[in-house]
This record gives structure tokens, sequence and C-alpha cells, in this order.
């Protein structure tokens, strides 16, 4: 399908979602659009394909029952009310969002370009694992190009997962942190950040953010996962994903303006690994700290108490003592 077909067909769409119980006769969305009856009547089977349910009568023209709960881009744009988020891309599936981002990142789209998948075949996450990515789900990667030094990015992708949890807040999911980009809901993850990014010595070209959101709980999920829904049961798929990504702009924005100082207690409000016994490895498995966590300091590195005194702990992976 072309950008033109697909332009189109969000703006059938849309006319009919305008509407109302009133119904949008077929005539005059063709008449409005610029485009023949037969277009539209071909757009309305294609979005009926997509799983709109929307019923045709002779006297009121098409009527909009309900709408897929997916994460499909369109459906989150309408629900963003952050500016930053302005242009939205990506379809029903995807391989990878954070792909997708990356090459048009790499194009030159404007920071705040976001791409939405509400599934993905290839779906990457942290230290080259997959992220498995089943429609219920969001899948969503933005793109920034924050104007601060490389070396002061490390504490971004905390910002990242801070605003997810602090956005979801609002539908009355309260969400964890496992350090450094874990969003956790009981026992189980909710949410996981990747964080991608391309950089000359002194400045950043752009940074991905991409996140996998659990919404819907499928049949297939693991012990280890949890939903947004078990907390927000009515919540749709794309408005959890809206609530995120406002989540995350705000953060971001707040990050921008003081660094990650303002957002430190608040993370560490919600971090999950603050008292618990664990053991820091590296992206290649290699211990680099044995201890109690006692917080996080300012510039987003995990604090460890080990037998040879505080660590700082700036990347890698996490895991409780009494797990391993
Ligand atoms: C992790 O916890 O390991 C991070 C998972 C990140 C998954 C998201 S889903 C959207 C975006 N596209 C990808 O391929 N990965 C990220």
């Amino acid at each position: 399908m072309s950008r033109t077909d697909a332009g189109t067909r969000l703006r059938v769409l849309d006319s009919i979602r305008a509407a109302g119980p009133a119904g949008a006769g077929g005539e005059s969305i063709a008449r409005s659009l610029g485009v023949s009856r037969v277009a539209v009547s071909k757009h309305v089977a294609a979005l009926r394909d997509l799983g709109y349910v929307i019923e045709a009568a002779p006297a009121t023209g098409y009527l909009l029952v309900s709408a897929p709960d997916l994460a499909l881009p369109w459906e989150v744009e309408a629900r963003v009310s952050h500016p930053l988020w302005a242009v939205f891309e990506g379809g029903v599936e995807t391989g990878s969002t954070n792909d997708d981002a990356r090459a048009l990142a790499r194009a030159g789209v404007p920071e705040g370009t976001v791409v939405v998948a509400a599934r993905q075949t290839g779906g990457r996450g942290r230290l080259g694992r997959t992220w498995t990515s089943p429609p219920g789900g969001a899948y969503v990667s933005v793109i920034l190009r924050p104007a601060v030094p490389p070396a002061q990015i490390a504490p971004l992708a905390l910002v990242v997962a801070l605003g997810i949890a602090e956005g979801l807040e609002a539908s009355g999911v309260h969400a964890g942190l496992k350090w450094p980009n874990d969003l956790r809901s009981g026992d189980g993850k909710l949410a996981g950040v990747l964080l991608e990014m391309s950089a000359e010595s002194d400045r950043i070209d752009w940074v991905v953010a991409g996140f996998g959101l659990n919404v819907v709980r499928t049949a297939k999920a693991g012990a280890d996962a949890a939903f947004v829904r078990d907390f927000a049961p009515d919540l749709p798929v794309a408005a959890a994903a809206a609530l995120a990504l406002d989540g995350v702009a705000a953060a971001y924005g707040e990050w921008l303006g003081g660094g990650f100082l303002g957002l430190r207690s608040r993370y560490e409000a919600r971090c999950v690994l603050t008292g618990r016994d664990v053991v820091a490895r590296d992206a290649a498995g290699t211990v680099r700290a044995r201890g109690r966590v006692t917080g996080i300091d300012d510039e987003g590195r995990l604090l460890v108490m080990t037998e040879d005194g505080v660590r700082e702990v700036s990347s890698g992976e996490i895991t409780l003592r009494d797990a391993t």
C-alpha cells in the first residue's frame, strides 16, 4: 500500500469516526476527500480487514461500531497529548520498530518521530535477546536527538523507564523499576526498554528508545510476565501506549532541563532493587559486584555495598542473589 493510500484510508476512518452515531455517507466522504465512491468502499473493506467493525446502512451510511484493540500507530497518535510526538510511523506488523526507527533516524527525520507496531516478527531485547511481540502488546520506538555530550547520556535509559512508569500511573498501574530499565509489577516484567544510539566524539546524532509493553495477557505468557490489563482491565492497548509515550516525553523534558538529579528520588522510590542482595554482571557475563543495593547516584549508577565498599555499577545485568 502506498503512503497516499494509507493516508486516504486514515482520512476515511477519521470521517466515519467523526460522524459518530449519525453515520457518514459514502458519497459525502468521497466528495470531501476527493476520491471516488468505489475507493471509499475499498478503504472501508480494508479497515474491516484490520478489525474495525463498520456497519453500513442506506439511511445513515457508515457507522463505526468498534476499533481493533491493538497498538496501531494512528490509534496511538489519536490518544497522545504531548507535543513532542509529532510524527507517527509504523503499522500492523514490522520486524522491529527499533530497526525501523534507526533507519528513519539515519535518514534525518526530526526528534519526536515515533514508530509503533501492533506486532513484531523480529523484536529485539537487551543483550542480544529476542523480545517476543504478539498482538496485545505495544511495540514503540521513539527518535530523540538530545543536545547533551555523549558522556552524559547514560541515565537516559532510566529516564525512559521512569517516564513509562509515571505515564502508566494515570491508569492505576503501579510499576516498579528494576535498574536499569525494566518495569516490574508484582513478580512479573511489565515492560523493557532498549536504547540504541549513534554519536560522534562530542555530539549525539540520534537515540532510538524502544519499549515493549505487555498489555493483554496471552495464553503463552510466561510466569515472569506482568500485564497492564491485570491492573487496568478496561484500558485499550493504544491508550496504554499513549500514556507511556506521554510519560516518556515529560521525563525526557525534565532530564534535558536539569539532568538526572531532579528525577533521581522518583526513580529510587520505584526501584525494586533497593535493600536487596544482588549480583551485577557486565554484558559479557563477568561479575562486577556482589552486595546490597543502597540506591542510585546522580548519574543514574546503581550503588552496591560490597565487602570492599560501595561500587558504582553503570551498566549490565542485575540478578537477585537469592534467585541465582
Ligand atoms: C529488554 O527488556 O530486553 C528490552 C526490550 C525492548 C523491546 C522493544 S519492543 C519495541 C522495540 N523494538 C524492538 O525490537 N525492541 C524494542
